[in-house]
């Protein structure tokens, strides 16, 4: 996709289809509106007297042939109450345009920013929006029936900010937006194809490609390295392990400064192994490595960004299956930080692979530690789809990453994390023990469990499970992965520079 910014009037614009939204108001035909309306003698303002055009969230009306209008189609999409309207529902008004007109063959179009968005926020959430929009699923079908792809898209509505901020704010859209699909696209990949070996290759050729520091643990290193915990979920399956680790430096970094460190669980399929799982909705578990994925992309966002902070992401990859060798209930493994674990429940594996992950990321000298990952069911229970669970050892470091959250327009709910946990997940034989004896939290028991790991060092949780997948399209986005996590990461490495 093509992308450009179009300094000329919205009357003067050539194109197949000139896109613009409309509030939900009483005087909806205002400011850029007004000027269409004026040149095309009116048609807008009799439009929305008809009470056809009325700005409700995600109405479309699409009129043709406007005299006085360059462009030959006008595309109206509603954006809801004024007072509401922000860079996530910009984002979700233009991916829903790029898809509804995608479907209807046209391969260019010209979206027009309003008064409010004429800055370099709103050009980079219409970005993300078109590319975000742009994903789709169908990776294996032989014919596909999305419609042409669009291949041209211009910004325009230029006044009130320069073109050079217009266009800085696109180029990072355009970096956002191709991580997040880059996480998606791997997340959308079967786990025969995605396996811990070729999720390792494809981001040591990302790493690469983006000038990053790489280096994969094959499975002598993480048993050189003892990580007992990872190999223990490893061994039910024919496929070796992998640790990911890649590394952002940034130009100038000071003596004593923090260093991020990005933790994803990378299950490629989850079968719950031994502790397996029922078939029904069993095919949707090779997403249990978008964790693992959102930090891939965010390392590759960073590597064009250029935050002032180092980042180091450890991504723990393997699958978990019922093999001969697999691991069995009442098994007791020995942590790479020497902890032991009594695993009661062969199906709570991510909190395994990410205590070694966060235990390895501490040795390589990470300050502060953000890890991802499809940890919970319970997460689903308590908030569905619709917001991530965030859990920490340390209030201040939430607080900065649940503002990088709000920025980012993603959704975050802080979730409890008391000491009582703790005395939940106290085994009779171990250290502790991988599923809680008490009943409920599910959700906090896992966090609880990856809290052992962290010691001291700042650290937030994020349980993706619910978020991670959309189960039903949206007229903005594809059914599949989300990519979530990825914009609310990359805004916390550049706030900590
Ligand atoms: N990958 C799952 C989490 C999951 C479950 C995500 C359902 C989405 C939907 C995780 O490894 C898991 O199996 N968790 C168990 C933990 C339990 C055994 C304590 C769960 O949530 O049921
Ligand atoms: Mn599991
Ligand atoms: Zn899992």
């Amino acid at each position: 996709m093509h992308l450009s910014f179009d300094t000329r009037p919205a009357v003067q614009i050539d194109t197949p289809v000139l896109v613009s939204y409309v509030f939900e108001k009483e005087n909806r035909i205002e400011g850029a509106l007004a000027a269409i309306d004026q040149a095309t003698g009116g048609r807008l303002r009799r439009l929305a007297e008809s009470g056809e055009l009325t700005g409700k969230s995600l109405e479309t009306t699409l009129v043709h042939d406007l005299p006085g209008l360059a462009a030959a189609r006008l595309l109206l999409v509603g954006a809801g109450k004024p007072e509401k309207f922000d860079g996530a529902i910009l984002r979700r008004v233009v991916g829903m345009s790029l898809r509804w007109l995608r479907a209807k063959s046209v391969t260019r179009m010209t979206f027009l920013l309003r008064e409010g968005e004429r800055n370099a926020g709103g050009s980079e959430a219409a970005v993300e929006g078109l590319l975000l929009g742009s994903f789709d699923s169908d990776f294996y079908k032989t014919e596909k029936k999305n419609g042409k792809a669009m291949e041209r898209v211009s910004l325009a509505g230029a006044e009130g900010a320069s073109v050079e901020e217009i266009e800085d704010g696109m180029e990072k859209g355009r970096i956002i937006g191709e991580a997040q699909n880059f996480t998606r696209a791997l997340v959308n990949e079967p786990s025969n194809v995605l396996t811990p070996r070729i999720l390792a290759e494809r981001a040591e050729a990302m790493a690469r490609e983006c000038g990053l520091e790489v280096d994969i643990l094959d499975e002598k290193r993480i048993a050189e390295l003892k990580m007992g915990a990872l190999l223990s979920v490893a061994q039910g399956s024919v496929e070796p392990p992998r640790v990911i680790v890649i590394t952002y430096t940034p130009p100038q970094v000071k003596p004593g400064a923090s260093v991020l460190g990005l933790v994803g669980k990378a299950v490629t399929f989850d079968t719950g192994g031994i502790s397996i799982k029922p078939s029904e909705g069993m095919d949707k578990m090779k997403y249990d490595m978008a964790g693992g994925a959102a930090m891939l992309g965010t390392m590759k966002a960073l590597s064009s960004l250029k935050p002032g902070v180092k980042v180091i992401a450890v991504v723990p990859a393997t699958e978990n299956m019922p093999g001969g060798k697999a691991q069995k209930p009442g098994d007791v493994q020995f942590a790479m930080s020497g902890k032991s674990i009594e695993v009661l429940n062969t199906d709570a594996e991510g909190r395994l692979i990410l205590a070694d992950g966060v235990t390895y990321a501490k040795k390589l000298g990470c300050t502060h530690l953000v890890d991802a990952a499809t940890l919970t069911g319970a997460i689903v229970v308590a908030l569905s789809n619709v917001s991530a669970g965030i859990f920490t050892n340390n209030q201040e470091f939430e607080d900065r990453v649940l503002a990088s959250a709000r920025r980012a327009g993603e959704k975050m709910w802080p979730m409890p994390l008391d000491d009582e946990y703790r005395d939940m997940i106290k085994s009779t034989i171990a250290d502790i023990q991988n599923i809680s004896s008490g009943r409920g939290g599910g959700a906090s028991i896992g966090a609880a469990f990856i809290r052992e790991f962290t010691d001291d060092t700042p650290w937030v949780h994020l349980d993706i499970a619910g978020t991670a997948w959309l189960d039903d399209q949206k007229p903005w986005s594809a059914k599949g992965p989300t990519g979530v996590g990825v914009r609310t990461l990359v805004d916390l490495a550049i706030s900590m520079s």
